[in-house]
């Protein structure tokens, strides 16, 4: 390996995530045949072949499996100098990679505004997922940070609350339960209810508090994406549990309104955590005391109002 250079490593990394020289050649601005002769010396250097091809596609054999998770480390360590080096030099200057769920993503981007104006170097990059396939992106350390309110107890990890994150009964504005008060929760029994998909944080949290009270949900409708199912609840599909915060953008024309369910809201908390084996970036340490410091005052500025409302269900209205 030791006549492989940096460049080749870089290479084959680009064609294999891509499975393709070509897009690698297209990410790194080189031509095809470039492409095929770094990894032909790489090849060589290692001693076996790196790819296969089965038709058209290009799988990575065992040992190319192996390089590229050690080019992955080697590239992220290098990231982590850079952005050392960059701190060193008084620059906050970087990548940093967030995965959040899917309730999250009306919370997170609101918080980057300003902390991507406070530090322009740092590039962000937002996945935003359910909270199943944001543990599968832990598991194989794929992002900085995660944030989630469910941190796993099986993983090592480091967490930190840093906000509420209640979940209430949300209702069309012209269903009849929305003036009543304290509304027994086996009531909900007999309404047709939206729910979120398997594998949703949500999902696992509502049908445990229905199941501790034995109601049993009239499931009409099943939706990944907290946006549906708003749009379903004003369309008069049914009712539904979401998080407090996919309304903190809504206006006033009062299309969907906050049901005054007991046992609701079902209080949680966002947590941002990380893998305790991994060392966090400058900027990821940056971000993470951002979100300390400064996260609850800002994502509160849109959800305090609606949270007073809460309790006065006729007056809790919110529009799409
Ligand atoms: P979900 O997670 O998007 O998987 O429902 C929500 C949460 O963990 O707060």
């Amino acid at each position: 390996m030791k006549q492989a250079t940096l460049h080749q490593l870089k290479v084959f990394e680009v064609a294999a995530r891509h499975g393709s020289f070509t897009r690698a050649a297209e990410e790194l601005f080189l031509t095809q045949p470039t492409v095929s002769m770094q990894i032909k010396q790489l090849t060589k250097a290692v001693g076996l072949p790196l790819f296969e091809q089965v038709g058209k596609r290009l799988y990575l054999t065992e040992a190319g499996k192996e390089l590229f998770s050690t080019c992955q480390n080697i590239f992220g360590l290098l990231s982590q100098f850079e952005m050392t080096v960059a701190n060193m030099k008084g620059m906050k200057q970087g990548s940093l990679s967030l995965a959040v769920v899917t309730t999250a993503k009306y919370v997170i981007p609101r918080l980057l505004g300003p902390f991507c104006q406070r530090f322009p170097g740092i590039d962000v990059s937002l996945k935003v997922t359910n909270h199943e396939r944001l543990l599968e992106r832990l598991g194989n350390n794929k992002d900085d940070l995660y944030i989630l309110s469910k941190p796993p107890t099986n993983t090592d990890i480091s967490s930190y609350p840093f906000l509420e994150n209640p979940l209430v009964v949300l209702a069309p504005s012209n269903h009849p339960l929305v003036n009543e008060s304290n509304i027994p929760i086996e009531r909900l029994a007999q309404e047709p209810f939206i729910m979120r998909e398997p594998g949703s944080n949500t999902r696992r949290t509502v049908e445990k508090l229905f199941a501790e009270h034995d109601v049993s949900a009239q499931i009409r409708l099943e939706l990944s994406s907290n946006e549906a199912i708003k749009q379903a609840i004003a369309g008069g599909l049914g009712i539904s549990v979401l998080s407090l915060h996919t309304l903190a953008l809504e206006g006033a024309s009062n299309q969907i309104k906050i049901l005054d369910v007991e046992h609701f809201p079902i209080m949680s908390h966002w947590y941002v955590i990380n893998l305790s084996s991994k060392q966090l970036s400058v900027v990821a340490e940056t971000f993470l005391d951002y979100l300390k410091n400064e996260g609850k005052e800002i994502a509160d500025q849109s959800v305090v109002p609606l949270q007073k409302n809460m309790k006065d269900a006729s007056k809790a209205a919110v529009s799409l």
